[in-house]
């Protein structure tokens, strides 16, 4: 018989085959120093564009004392327990009631990390008989909820609502055949893209079909809507959203992430999500600093003004200069060129080394051979100094590239070496 770790030896996975030449560099690189945007990396500070810290609250003073102040009063450890048994609190009731209110739905579930909260309450929410409907390019906590689920699924091309009228055709006979009924799942701001979900329109199909919709806005919340309430919100159709869920790990730069809708919906979950029920409450730091948190996003609007600045103005400032961004209509902003993966990898050794500008690179096989995505993410403490020097050096960039100056195997091995 084989050893189970016999397969490991020999494939790494997709991403983990290119280790030996990524780690520590493209894969796990270590950026230190404050969280802002020009941070430490490898001994130099870089113009940082790869973190979601949309409205800058990370390193906002009155959070990191907020931080501090939670966790001398309280320690680490508390509460023990899950919230069911002995981890509740004051603290956390109010918490989900300031979200509440900031998503507009009536009540709100924390959930430890946001991943979990997504794979289980889809886990908790469908059973064998009812059917699921969710957009092909859905993030990967979306993709493993729905392979927890029994029953069947149906999958719909991104964004396409004809495509998604199809597929919720043949979702409904089956339901109506299994006794079963509809979730469809999508998101609010599409990570990599940036496009958003067609929220309003979904909704306007309720009137057609029968099916409850859940967003998972990790993007939106904070950053979409006129008082950060998420896409729904920004679309004027946050009440056609039956299940909304943000996570805190992006506008609240903190970790965990929350769960709403009506009060009946709520009391279920908190009674059947399983990653909740038989897992530790959220630690009493946490939820006082995220407190502090949701009280600045609601008291200063101006934070979401200026990120949406910054956003507008990298984005027409790229679009002037030639580059191709896509599809966005939010605040991420990827940049299309095409080239082969090592010139992708040399152009990005190029912009971190001698421009001094940090951002993600995606390429095969998480999007088609021949094109490469350099992801951007505006924040509200980016400045319009930090947009003219990122896009002067991203049209040379660009010209180095067209030029051919990127196919040089010698960067890049002469390049790892060093590392
Ligand atoms: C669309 C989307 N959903 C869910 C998550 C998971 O959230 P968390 O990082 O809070 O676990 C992310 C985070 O990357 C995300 O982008």
């Amino acid at each position: 018989m084989k050893d189970i770790f016999e397969k490991i030896k020999t494939n790494l996975g997709p991403i983990g085959e290119h280790a030996k030449e990524s780690h520590g560099y493209f894969t796990f690189p270590k950026l230190s120093g404050d969280i802002n945007p020009h941070m430490d990396f490898r001994g130099k500070k870089l113009l940082n564009w790869s973190l979601n810290n949309y409205l800058g609250l990370a390193n906002h003073p009155e959070v990191r004392q907020a931080d501090i102040d939670g966790a001398s009063r309280f320690g680490l450890a508390a509460p023990m327990g899950a919230r069911m048994m002995s981890g509740n609190t004051d603290y956390h009731e109010e918490l989900e009631k300031g979200l509440s209110k900031l998503v507009q739905k009536e009540d709100t579930i924390l959930c430890n990390f946001g991943y979990q909260a997504m794979v289980s309450a889809i886990d908790a929410i469908v059973d064998r008989h009812d059917v699921i409907v969710y957009d092909a390019e859905s993030h990967a906590c979306i993709l493993d909820g729905v392979r927890l689920h029994m029953g069947k699924r149906y999958v719909f091309k991104h964004n396409d609502i004809a495509d998604f009228e199809k597929q919720m055709d043949r979702a409904t006979k089956l339901a109506n055949e299994t006794g079963g009924a509809i979730l469809v799942i999508t998101e609010g701001v599409f990570g990599m893209r940036g496009d958003q979900g067609k929220l309003k329109e979904i909704v306007a199909l309720k009137k057609k079909y029968n099916f409850r919709l859940f967003v998972d806005d990790a993007h939106g919340i904070g950053t979409m809507g006129p008082n950060g309430g998420g896409t729904g919100e920004a679309q004027g159709c946050q009440d056609g959203v039956d299940i909304y869920f943000g996570t805190f790990a992006k506008s609240f730069a903190l970790i965990g992430g929350f769960i709403s809708s009506t009060k009946e919906v709520i009391t279920y979950l908190r009674y059947n999500m399983r990653s909740q029920i038989f897992a530790k409450s959220l630690p009493l730091p946490l939820v006082i600093g995220l407190l502090k948190r949701l009280e600045l996003l609601n008291k200063h609007p101006e934070y979401r003004t200026k990120l949406w600045d910054i956003a507008n103005a990298l984005q027409k400032g790229l679009v002037e200069a030639g580059f191709n961004i896509g599809d966005t209509n939010t605040m991420v902003t990827p940049v299309y060129m095409n080239g082969s993966i090592p010139e992708a990898t040399n152009m990005v050794i190029d912009l971190r080394e001698n421009f001094g500008i940090f951002c993600s690179m995606v390429v095969y096989p998480v999007i088609p051979k021949g094109m490469i995505i350099l992801r951007l993410i505006p924040t509200a403490v980016h400045t319009m100094e930090d947009v003219k020097y990122t896009i002067e050096s991203f049209s040379k960039i660009k010209d180095k590239l067209y030029g051919g100056h990127y196919q040089a195997d010698k960067i890049r091995e002469g390049f790892a070496q060093k590392l």
